[in-house]
C-alpha cells in the first residue's frame, strides 16, 4: 500500500477493569494507511481496546506503538501533542448541544492551532462540505439527523488533518441506507487522506465493505487477526458465524492533502514527538 500513514502496534496488550482482564495477550499490527475494523460480539472489549489504544484506560500489561512512539511511555506533553494527530468519532459524535455544527466541528482548531477567525471558516467550511453538511453550519445538533450528526462528528474528528481516525460503532443506529452512505465516506476519506483508520464495530455488512485488515476478539482473546479476504475464507467454526453478508468494493485515487501548517500549532510538536509519519 503506497502510505507513509503511521502503523499501529500492539504489543502483548491486557485490557480490562479494576485488576479484572477482559481481553488478554492482544498482538496485532494495524496497517498505516488502511482501515482496520476490530470486530467482535457486544462486550468482548472492543471499546475497551480503544479506550487503551487512546490512553483514556490504563492498560494491565503490554504496549501499543502509534508509529515509532510507544505511547505509555511518552510525557504527558508529548502525548498531548500525538493527540492531535489523532481524531476520534465517538459512537453518539459527541457533540456539544450548545453549540452550532460549525462552532462543534471549530473546537479542536481553537483549541490547538492560532489560525485566524477567517482561516479557521475555510478549514471548517471545508470540512463540513466532504461529509455534505457545509450547508447546516449554523444548525444545532438537535436539529440534525442521526446520520447528519455522525457526519458531524466525523467532520469535527477530520478538521487537524489527522494521521490517525478513530471510529468507535460509526454505524450503530443508522439505517442500511445512512449506514452505507457512511461507509462510502470512510472509504472516500481513506482514499483521499493518507491515514491509518480503526473503525469498532460489530456491523458485519460494513466490515465487509470497508475493512482492509481485521481484528475479531471473543472469549477473552484475539479470535483473528489478518486481511479481510483471510477472514472471509475461513472455516473456523466460531468465526464462520459472522461472515454472512457480501461487502462492496470502490476504488478511487488516493490524493494527500497538504496538513495544517505546523507554525499555526500552539505547542512546538516536532520538539516532542518529531515526525509521526516516519516510522
Ligand atoms: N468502566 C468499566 N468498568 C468495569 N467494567 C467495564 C467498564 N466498561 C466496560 N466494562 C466491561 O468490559 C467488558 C467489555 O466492554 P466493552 O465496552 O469494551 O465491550 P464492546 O465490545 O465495546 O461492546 P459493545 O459492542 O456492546 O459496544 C464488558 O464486560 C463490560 O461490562
Ligand atoms: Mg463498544
Amino acid at each position: 500500500m503506497n502510505s507513509t500513514a503511521p502503523d499501529i502496534r500492539i504489543e502483548n496488550l491486557t485490557i480490562g477493569y479494576d485488576g479484572n482482564p477482559v481481553v488478554t495477550h492482544i498482538n496485532a499490527t494495524l496497517p498505516g494507511g488502511g482501515i482496520t475494523v476490530i470486530l467482535g460480539r457486544s462486550g468482548c472489549g472492543k471499546s475497551t481496546l480503544l479506550k487503551n489504544i487512546l490512553k483514556l484506560n490504563t492498560p494491565m500489561d503490554g504496549a501499543v506503538y502509534l508509529g515509532r512512539h510507544n505511547i505509555y511511555r511518552l510525557k504527558r506533553k508529548a502525548f498531548r501533542c500525538l493527540k492531535q494527530r489523532i481524531g476520534v468519532l465517538f459512537q453518539d459524535g459527541a457533540l456539544l448541544g450548545a453549540l452550532t455544527l460549525f462552532d462543534n466541528v471549530a473546537l479542536p482548531l481553537r483549541e490547538h492551532t492560532r489560525l485566524k477567525q477567517q482561516e479557521i471558516y475555510e478549514v471548517v467550511k471545508s470540512k463540513l462540505s466532504l461529509v455534505g453538511l457545509e450547508k447546516f453550519m449554523d444548525y444545532y445538533p438537535n436539529e440534525l439527523s442521526g446520520g447528519m450528526r455522525k457526519r458531524a462528528g466525523l467532520a469535527r474528528a477530520m478538521v487537524m488533518d489527522p494521521d490517525i481516525l478513530f471510529c468507535d460503532e460509526p454505524t450503530s443506529g443508522l439505517d442500511p441506507i445512512n449506514s452505507a452512505e457512511l461507509d462510502g465516506l470512510l472509504l472516500e476519506l481513506k482514499e483521499r487522506f493518507d491515514m491509518t483508520v480503526v473503525v469498532v464495530s460489530h456491523d458485519l455488512a460494513s466490515m465487509e465493505t470497508i475493512a482492509d485488515y481485521v481484528v475479531v476478539l471473543g472469549e477473552g482473546k484475539t479470535l483473528f487477526k489478518g486481511q479481510k479476504e483471510e477472514l472471509l475464507a475461513t472455516e473456523e467454526p466460531y468465526l464462520r458465524q459472522f461472515l454472512d453478508r457480501e461487502g462492496a468494493k470502490r476504488a478511487t485515487p488516493r490524493v494527500t492533502t497538504a496538513p495544517l501548517d505546523p507554525s499555526v500549532m500552539k505547542m512546538d510538536c516536532a520538539k516532542y514527538i518529531g515526525d509521526l509519519n516516519s516510522n
